[in-house]
């Protein structure tokens, strides 16, 4: 069987899901957000892809500031839902407790076990999208998902997306260790 050409359906295999938060005129607002990524070791940067007509790129746009918040399985169906309603059309701000966090317009969801608090750093317009850099302020996580101080993928229980065919997955067992198992082909 050979290889076959499926067009440009460029997408990472599987995508991290987290829900984006932003603040517009002392409103809370929130989306569903695949397209992230940390880019930057020092300082800590993290990339995130917003469509124009999005709510939330105006609000980022507005406030310089956003948050990253990676929902558990348990949040599948809310998290689906604020990937299909616009705040612009829904006020989104109650379906989630937040807390307090370090920034004022970067809301940290208190269901998710992990917040991400980001202030801009620098902006890039694409044809559809924004790619908006944000500066790491704080990371917020629950006491009881760390293993050892850091976050435990097991208690996070976080899920994954796949495109084009729209499913969302679990993480499934460790299969390995990073910067060790290639060390046995040394
Ligand atoms: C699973 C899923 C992932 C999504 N990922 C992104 C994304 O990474 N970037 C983006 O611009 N829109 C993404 N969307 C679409 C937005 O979440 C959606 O259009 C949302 O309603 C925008 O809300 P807002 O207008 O309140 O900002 C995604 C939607 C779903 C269902």
């Amino acid at each position: 069987m050979g290889k076959k050409n499926i067009g440009v359906q460029g997408f990472t295999m599987p995508m991290p899901q987290a829900i984006l938060g932003s603040r517009m005129d002392g409103r809370n607002n929130y989306m569903a957000l695949a397209w992230v990524s940390r880019v930057n070791y020092n300082p800590s940067l993290m990339m995130i892809s917003v469509g124009k007509r999005h709510f939330s790129n105006a609000a980022i746009k507005a406030s310089g500031e956003f948050s990253v918040n990676i929902p558990s399985v348990d949040m599948i169906e809310v998290t689906d839902f604020v990937g299909m309603v616009s705040g612009g059309k829904l006020d989104k701000s109650e379906l989630f407790e937040v807390e307090k966090g370090e920034l004022e317009n970067a809301p940290v969801i208190s269901k998710c076990p992990v917040s991400i608090e980001c202030k801009l750093f620098d902006s890039m317009e694409l044809p559809n999208d924004t790619l908006f850099v944000g500066e790491v302020v704080a990371t917020w996580c629950d006491e009881d998902v760390l293993t050892d101080e850091v976050p435990d993928i097991k208690k996070v229980n976080p899920f994954t997306l796949t495109m084009p065919d729209n499913r969302y997955w679990d993480i499934g067992v460790c299969v390995g260790r990073a910067w060790h198992d290639g060390k046995k082909m040394k």
